[in-house]
Parts: C-alpha cells; sequence; structure tokens
C-alpha cells in the first residue's frame, strides 16, 4: 500500500509560539508542500524538493486550502456525547441534573462503545485528531474509549473519572478500588500504541481527602501520566471547595497537599485564580486549559488568556464537550476570540491556531510527537477548505492576505470547512 505522500496548498507550521513575538505572523512559516512517509512528516517546502525527496510519492494538490496539524482538544468528557446543549443550568445542577444521570449508563460497555465511536465519529468530522477525554467511574467506559481509538490509530488520552463523595451512589467508588482500578487500567493501557491514561479525580468536592491522596499516590508510582481534574470554575464551587476543605489554603491547595500538582498536571477551566495558585501552576510548570464555549454555556467566567500568557503558564485549548456546546475546535476558537475581545484582547488568527495544535499537544506534553508539522512528528493534519460556505467564500474573497482569508473560517467554520483529515499518516 502508498505510504508516501506529498499534499500541495498552504502547509502551516510553527516555528515558535506567536505570544511570544513581536509580531505573531513572525511565528508560522508558509511552505508550499508537506511530505509525509510511514505516518510521519518526513518535511515541507517547495513542491520540487520535496518531489525530490520522494520521487514515488502519491501528489495530492489542496490548491488554495491550507493544511494544518489536526486539532488538539485538552479537555473533553466523551460521555456526555449525547447530553450536549442541555438548557438552563449552572455547573452544579448541571452536573446532577443532564450529567451524573447519563454517565449512569457507561457500566454498560456496549453504551459505552457506542458512544465512543460516535463520538471519534463527530470529533473527526471536525477536525480532531487527539483528545484528551474524561471517562466515567466504570473501567468499562476507559476500555471503550482506549479501543476505539485504538482501531482509528488515534493518539488519544482518557482515564476513569474517581469519585466517592457527593455523586449518585452508582456513580461512587471508594479510594481503594479507584486507587485498583485505576492502577489496572495503566497496567493495560499507558503507552500501547498511541494511548496514554490520564490519572482523573474529578474534581475536589467529588473526592474524600483519603481518595486524593490515593490519587496522589497512584501518580508518583506512575509519574510518566498525565493527571486530569477540574480547577475553580465557577464561584459556587470555590466556596464549597472551601467549606468542604477549611484547611486549604486555596482550591489549588486542595491538590498540592495530596501530591495532586505537577508539570504533567491538566487543570480544566482555571477562572478564578487566586495569586498563590497562579504562582504555583507556573512553578510546576502545569497546564491551565481554556474551555471558552463551556465557560460561557454553564455561565462560569472569561478566562484571562492575556494575563496567564503572560506572565508564562502553559495554556491548551479544548470544547469541554458536553458542558462546552460544540465538538468544533473552529467554534471553540471563535469562543476564544470573543472572550479575549470582553478582555480586551483580540487574539489573532495564528494565536488561536497555536492554542488549538501546539498550545494543546504542549499541555498534554507531546509537543515532541504531535500538534505542529515538522519533521518526525506524527502525520495528523486538517485540511480546511477557506471557502466553505456562500458567506465565509464571499468575505475571504476580499482578504488582503493569508490570516485574513483564514479568520473567517476561524469565525464562521463548522464540519464544511474540514476538507480531509489525516490520522498517523493515513487519509480518512
Ligand atoms: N466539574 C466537575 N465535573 C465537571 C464536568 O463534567 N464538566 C464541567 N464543565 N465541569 C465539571
Ligand atoms: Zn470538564
Amino acid at each position: 500500500m502508498q505510504s508516501e505522500f506529498i499534499l500541495r496548498g498552504h502547509v502551516l507550521s510553527f516555528t515558535a509560539s506567536p505570544f511570544a513575538m513581536a509580531t505573531p505572523e513572525e511565528a508560522v512559516q508558509i511552505s508550499a508542500a508537506v511530505a509525509l512517509a510511514q505516518g510521519r512528516v518526513v518535511g515541507c517546502g517547495t513542491f520540487e524538493d520535496m518531489l525530490a525527496l520522494q520521487p514515488q510519492a502519491e501528489v495530492i494538490d489542496h490548491g488554495a486550502r491550507l493544511i494544518l496539524a489536526g486539532f488538539v482538544d485538552a479537555h473533553v468528557h466523551y460521555p456526555q456525547t449525547a447530553i450536549i446543549a442541555s438548557w438552563g443550568k449552572r455547573l452544579i445542577d448541571w452536573l446532577n441534573s443532564y450529567t451524573f444521570p447519563e454517565e449512569m449508563r457507561f457500566g454498560d460497555a456496549a453504551y459505552a462503545r457506542e458512544i465512543a465511536d460516535r463520538y471519534l465519529d463527530l470529533t473527526q468530522a471536525n477536525g480532531t485528531t487527539t483528545v484528551c477525554s474524561f471517562a466515567t467511574i466504570h473501567p468499562e467506559s476507559v476500555d471503550a474509549f482506549f479501543s476505539a481509538a485504538q482501531a482509528r490509530g488515534q493518539r488519544v488520552v482518557t482515564g476513569k473519572t474517581c469519585m466517592d463523595r457527593n455523586a449518585p451512589t452508582e456513580l461512587r467508588d471508594t479510594a481503594q478500588s479507584a486507587y485498583d482500578d485505576s492502577k489496572a487500567l495503566i497496567q493495560r493501557w499507558h503507552g500501547v500504541d498511541r494511548l496514554e491514561y490520564a490519572i482523573t479525580p474529578r474534581f475536589s468536592p467529588t473526592s474524600t481527602p483519603q481518595q486524593l491522596e490515593a490519587m496522589g499516590a497512584l501518580w508518583g508510582e506512575h509519574p510518566g501520566c498525565l493527571m486530569q481534574t477540574h480547577l475553580s470554575e465557577q464561584l459556587d464551587e470555590i466556596e464549597w471547595v472551601k467549606s468542604l476543605f477549611p484547611q486549604a489554603r486555596d482550591y489549588l491547595d486542595t491538590y498540592e497537599e495530596f501530591g495532586l500538582l505537577g508539570a504533567r498536571g491538566l487543570y480544566g477551566h482555571a477562572i478564578h485564580l487566586e495569586e498563590r495558585e497562579r504562582h504555583r501552576l507556573r512553578e510546576y510548570g502545569s497546564a491551565l486549559v481554556h474551555c471558552p464555549t463551556s465557560n460561557t454555556f454553564i455561565g462560569s467566567g472569561l478566562f484571562d488568556m492575556d494575563g496567564l500568557m503572560t506572565e508564562g503558564q502553559r495554556i491548551g485549548l479544548a470544547t469541554d464537550t458536553g458542558g462546552g456546546s460544540s465538538f468544533s475546535m473552529l467554534r471553540t476558537m471563535a469562543a476564544a476570540y470573543e472572550i479575549g475581545q470582553l478582555r480586551g484582547r483580540p487574539l489573532h488568527a495564528t494565536e488561536l491556531i497555536w492554542l488549538a495544535t501546539q498550545g494543546s499537544a504542549t499541555a498534554l506534553r507531546m509537543e515532541d510527537k504531535i500538534g505542529n508539522i515538522a519533521p518526525g512528528l506524527e502525520a495528523d493534519l486538517v485540511v480546511l477548505d477557506l471557502a466553505s460556505t456562500p458567506a465565509i467564500a464571499q468575505r475571504s474573497a476580499r482578504a488582503g492576505d493569508l490570516w485574513e482569508a483564514v479568520f473567517p473560517t476561524l469565525m464562521m467554520g463548522d464540519d464544511r470547512a474540514i476538507a480531509e483529515v489525516w490520522i498517523n499518516g493515513v487519509r480518512q
């Protein structure tokens, strides 16, 4: 089977973070072609140079389309696929009314597999090639997601969501069973093919100190795993955390005290942070994950992208499906732009794309594997049609440069803008 390809178009690679440049465009290199072989990027440059590298390759000409790394969604809940866009609640009521009843169904392995496949179909149609997902408390829900991703050759992260209080009885484990089940899943899945395990305490309110301690011990024994949770999403939630952990200095301290603060830690939302929390997160190089459609949909608040980026935090971008109202990283970039506007800092197209690819890959500590188009990286790509609807086409036709041509697709694009997706060097 042919495994050498050359894709022609506008190939976008980052040579630096656009947030670190005086003008963000300087962080980007646009090439005329990219060469792929055996599931990896071989190089990018002129078409003639790529052809000289791989004279036998199949050539696919994308004309004026934009070719970039596949989108990386750094915080989602795949089990919430079927309850996305549920009306009228804020975080705690939303969990109790919509989320927990749905998550109870995932003890059924067949249902978990059905939703895992549905979720991966929907996200692939939207150009997402890697996700970091919460599962449910059921080990079956982790098996289902990893099996479905493995069959597609996808690089994904998931983990059993651990909760031993403040959740319905059917959704509670214990400190010991959470430790044992998570450990068995790490042994079964972590590092198999492109799959990685994340130790997953849902958030402090649904874990006893004993469970947080057990999770911290497990992470200490498996430091190569990621750890994902939620942090400072809504003000009511923060008050609740204070009442449950009266000794804690702040919300982050409820993780820090139990060994759940680290460089491979992912903290979803991170909106209402105190100075000490920002300092400690920066010190550890932990990742904050911005979930803009969720933060407006559930009414959580406005993430301080400019302040956090300026002080040197590691930041990824995510849908937070189904608290987030979309499966699309294009829609998520549009929401990040709008929140930036409300905070007085419009993000540039290059910054939005960086967050949705390299930023999220860096948050997942996978920047040496995915999130960019560069020699040696895995060939996960998305090809964007920059004139996918009449509304977008008439606007991009007026564009004075490439970024003006791209921006309408970031703001108004949906799955119709996704011309092609490549996973591990295979065209889907
Ligand atoms: N905090 C704890 N669990 C959840 C969840 O499932 N979604 C969101 N948005 N926040 C949470
Ligand atoms: Zn979440």
